[in-house]
């Protein structure tokens, strides 16, 4: 294993101990949500969002107690971002990290609910004291990740990719809809190690420019992978991006000039990290991982 696999492997390890105590077993009638909760967040993925937190937070030497609970907070958004998207209003999908969705798991009700409480206890954590003892670097969490993941981010990129099944969009517009729908997360997540680090802001504006870069040549990578991805390899369908009439890089430039965009967005986002020297090295290769990644 490389040093960057181990380290992705290490971090996915740390949130999914974070995620397990941050979200107890119910008890109780109203423990289906609880259960639907720990289903989809315990249900596999990458953790690519808690790396980008918890490598950023290396950077400035951060307490692993801290930005590990920050990586699961905002691995829990991310869980309510794909359990909400799979919804049947939504992508209408059956298959999610290799399992069945939440919402053919338990039901559509539950699933639109674990969707809400994950989301609801990524601010409890966020705000919690136990995260960190300074009331300022909590509420800049707070307002770093709320700006990043509402209409103006995240739901906004959501509702722009919804809208675009009846709209045919150009480059700057799709460039747009992916930096909300994917890069602000990515970007926040980056940040939220900054913060909890008191980067600079030059620091600050290079991480920005990096998880732009990343954001962008990772949705281009779920874009090919959507049409040349192995379903079982992926864990979740395929061709499905066409056949909704989605309007994605790949749609627009052609698989080839896609790829070549991913990698000269990779490259660029690498040079951002010079600044950093040696300790940037595995957010680097995370910027390759992204696009070379078959799942
Ligand atoms: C999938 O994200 C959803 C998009 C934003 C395109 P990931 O590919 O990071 O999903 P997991 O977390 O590894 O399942
Ligand atoms: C999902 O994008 C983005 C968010 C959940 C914010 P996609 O719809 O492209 O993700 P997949 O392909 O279902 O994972
Ligand atoms: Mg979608
Ligand atoms: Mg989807
Ligand atoms: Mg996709």
């Amino acid at each position: 294993m490389s040093e960057f696999q181990e380290a992705l492997a290490d971090a996915a390890a740390a949130t999914e101990t974070a995620l397990l105590k941050l979200i107890p077993e119910g008890d109780g009638p109203e423990s289906q949500v609880i259960d639907a909760m720990r289903y989809s967040v315990m249900a596999g993925g990458k953790r690519l969002r808690p790396f980008l937190v918890l490598a950023t937070a290396d950077l400035f030497n951060v307490s692993r107690a801290c930005s590990e609970r920050v990586a699961a907070a905002i691995e829990m958004i991310h869980t309510y971002s794909l359990i909400h998207d799979d919804l049947p209003s939504m992508d209408d999908d059956e298959l999610r990290r290799g399992n069945p969705t939440c919402h053919v798991k338990f039901d559509v009700a539950t699933a639109i609910l674990a969707g809400d409480a994950l989301l609801t206890l990524a601010f409890e954590v966020l705000s919690d004291h136990d995260t960190h003892d300074s009331a300022t670097i909590r509420s800049n969490l707070v307002l770093e990740v709320s700006r990043a993941i509402g209409a103006r981010g995240m739901v906004g990129g959501q509702m722009l990719d919804l809208v675009a099944e009846e709209h045919v969009l150009g480059v700057s517009e799709i460039t747009r809809l992916q930096r909300m729908k994917t890069g602000a997360l990515m970007n926040c997540s980056c940040q939220s190690g900054a913060i909890l680090g008191k980067a600079s802001d030059t620091q600050r504006h290079l991480l920005s420019a990096f998880a732009h870069d990343i954001g962008l040549a990772f949705q281009i990578a779920d874009d090919l992978l959507d049409i040349e991805g192995d379903e079982k390899e992926l864990g979740k369908a395929t061709k499905k991006d066409a056949a909704a009439g989605k309007a994605t890089f790949v749609s627009l430039l052609g698989v080839e000039r896609a790829r070549d965009q991913a990698q000269i967005l990779t490259d660029q986002a690498m040079k951002h990290l010079e600044i950093f020297g040696e300790k940037g090295n595995l957010l680097k290769d995370l910027a390759q991982f992204v696009i070379e990644r078959r799942n």
